[in-house]
């Protein structure tokens, strides 16, 4: 009876097992094979995208993940040490800035950047440049962009008034700027960018998957100039190639300054957000690591791999932004990333208290009453120092994305400012005109004392 009982009981346990297993294969198989079908089928065309669908939510339909992650670039996740989402107000951080700037729009509001979808309002936003900002401003903002670069021509669009061209724009940086609609290769379509390229003779229609991964950010992350005040036509500096020497010999070249400081009288340039120019010179650049590789990491979705459009600070994302090529912790990482920051903004210190104690030797001489002539050289110096300065300051990395050239310019910076420095005193000293106390009685020029 017993026996009977145990078998029983044994074939129901073999039963029900079975019957398990059956179901626990099947389930793996089925996962499995849409699985296989998900990564066959990277997306489910919902609808059909025009050629110039401006609107992202358009393209949501086709692609939700993608859009999903945009969509967090309006999100406010805080601020790093020196970067982040947060609006910080850049000029009471650093009044220096007021001296540095005087009398260009900068000295009266410069505020930290943040996400792409936020773009279009900031820049209507931006008290700086008043009611009469050219649509060239909107170049870099906007998705209906590209749709009305196709229809009016730049030109056009440039020497429109920005309010004007506003009407027709309802859409922050987004899918448009990056993607042709109907391959969703990367298409980089700002118009000054596609002109420097062909000026450096780069085929874009021969560029690498991996170039592409930084040329959809170096259409807008970079230097760039106005014609003239009068003709708002967008260029870039690249004629003679990408580092800071050879922008400012074509700047030179060309004569160009944004403004003349009111205290030196020094023809300076605002250099703008030189990141693609900056990496360019660095590590990871020569490396071939791509700005997408650590702003747009790739993470896992089901079976698929995507590229997180959360466009962000890397120091939010180690895991994903550095952890798949370096195998150090995550503090260590983020250290690593403060290490060269904090240097870096040690010599950028360094090198505004050098630039501001030029523009005062420069102001003392002029006040004083010597000639411009003899001035002519204090201000080619304070106009080398502050271009190098400004464009380790105004780029947004803090170094990070070539730290030994960001060491190299701001040196250069300091010597190039203390240079200038002299050369003020000495062209007062050679006008017989009292030299101010920073030289001592036997005439050698100290330095003011380190701060
Ligand atoms: C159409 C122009 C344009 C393109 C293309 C573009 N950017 Fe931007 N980016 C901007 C502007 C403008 C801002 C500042 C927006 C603001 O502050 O309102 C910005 C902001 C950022 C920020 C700061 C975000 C934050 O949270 O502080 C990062 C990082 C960034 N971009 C990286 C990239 C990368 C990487 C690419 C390429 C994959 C790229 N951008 C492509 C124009 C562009
Ligand atoms: C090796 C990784 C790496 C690469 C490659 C890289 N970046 Fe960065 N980027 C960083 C780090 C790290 C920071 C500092 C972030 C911070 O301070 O919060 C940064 C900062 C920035 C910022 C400012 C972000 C903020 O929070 O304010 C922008 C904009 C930016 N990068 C654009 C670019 C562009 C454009 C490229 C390509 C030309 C590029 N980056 C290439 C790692 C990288
Ligand atoms: C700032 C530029 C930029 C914007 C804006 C942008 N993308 Fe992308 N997108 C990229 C880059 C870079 C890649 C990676 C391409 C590669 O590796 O070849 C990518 C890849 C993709 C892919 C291929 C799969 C993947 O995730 O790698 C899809 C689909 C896509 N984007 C959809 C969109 C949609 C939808 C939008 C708007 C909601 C959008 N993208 C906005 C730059 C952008
Ligand atoms: C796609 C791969 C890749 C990614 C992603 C990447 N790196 Fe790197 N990184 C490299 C390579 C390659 C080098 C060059 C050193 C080498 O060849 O070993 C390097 C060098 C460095 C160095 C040394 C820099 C120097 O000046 O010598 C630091 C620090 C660094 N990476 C930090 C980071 C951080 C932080 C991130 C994320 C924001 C990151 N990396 C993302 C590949 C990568």
């Amino acid at each position: 009876m017993l026996d009977l009982l145990k078998s029983r009981v044994l074939y129901i346990i073999i039963l029900v097992g079975s019957v398990i297993a059956t179901f626990l294969v099947t389930a793996l198989l089925v996962n499995i094979f849409e699985r296989k079908e998900e990564g066959k089928n990277p997306f489910v065309q919902v609808v059909a995208i025009e050629e110039y669908e401006t609107d992202p939510a358009v393209w949501g339909y086709n692609f939700p993940d993608q859009y999903d992650g945009w969509r967090h670039t309006k999100d406010n996740y805080g601020k790093t040490e020196f970067g982040g989402s947060e609006q910080r107000d850049k000029l009471s951080e650093n009044p220096r800035l007021k001296i540095l700037y005087a009398g260009y729009s900068f000295s009266i509001e410069y505020k930290e950047e943040r996400g792409h979808g936020w773009a279009l309002t900031d820049v209507v936003n931006i008290k700086r440049l008043g009611d009469t900002k050219p649509g060239t401003c909107m170049t870099c903002k906007s998705s209906d962009n590209v749709r009305m670069w196709h229809e009016m021509g730049p030109e056009k669009f440039y020497l429109t008034p920005m309010k004007d061209l506003l009407v027709h724009a309802k859409n922050p940086i987004s899918c448009l700027n990056c993607h042709d609609s109907g391959t969703m290769e990367i298409r980089p379509a700002n118009p000054a960018f596609l002109e420097a390229m062909k000026e450096r003779n780069i085929d874009l229609s021969k560029a690498s998957r991996q170039e592409m991964r930084t040329y959809a950010c170096s259409q807008c992350h970079v230097e760039y100039y106005f014609e003239s005040n009068e003709k708002p036509i967008l260029h870039f500096p690249w004629k003679n190639g990408l580092t800071l020497d050879d922008i400012e010999k074509y700047y030179d070249e060309i004569s160009f300054y944004d403004w003349v400081h009111p205290d030196s009288g020094t023809e300076l340039i605002k250099i703008q957000h030189p990141e693609f120019e900056f990496w360019s010179t660095g590590i990871h650049s020569r490396s071939g690591v791509s700005c997408a590789d650590c702003h747009m990491p790739f993470k896992r979705i089901g079976s698929q791999k995507i590229s997180d459009h959360w466009v962000r600070s890397p120091l939010v994302n180690i895991a994903y932004s550095c952890q798949t090529c370096h195998r150090w912790d995550e503090n260590e990482l983020k250290e690593r990333v403060l290490n060269i920051q904090r240097k870096t903004k040690k010599l950028i210190d360094q090198s505004e208290l050098a630039i501001i104690d030029a523009i005062n030797a420069i102001k003392s001489a002029k006040d004083a009453g010597v000639d411009n002539k003899s001035l002519e050289e204090a201000r080619k110096l304070h106009r080398r120092a502050q271009l190098r300065w400004d464009f380790i300051s105004s780029e947004n990395s803090m170094g990070f994305h070539s730290s030994q050239e960001a060491a190299r310019l701001l040196g250069e910076a300091i010597d190039f400012a203390r240079q200038s420095q002299i050369s003020a005193m000495k062209a007062m000293e050679n006008k017989g005109k009292s030299v101010s106390s920073t030289v001592d009685k036997k005439g050698n020029i100290a330095l003011p004392p380190f701060r």
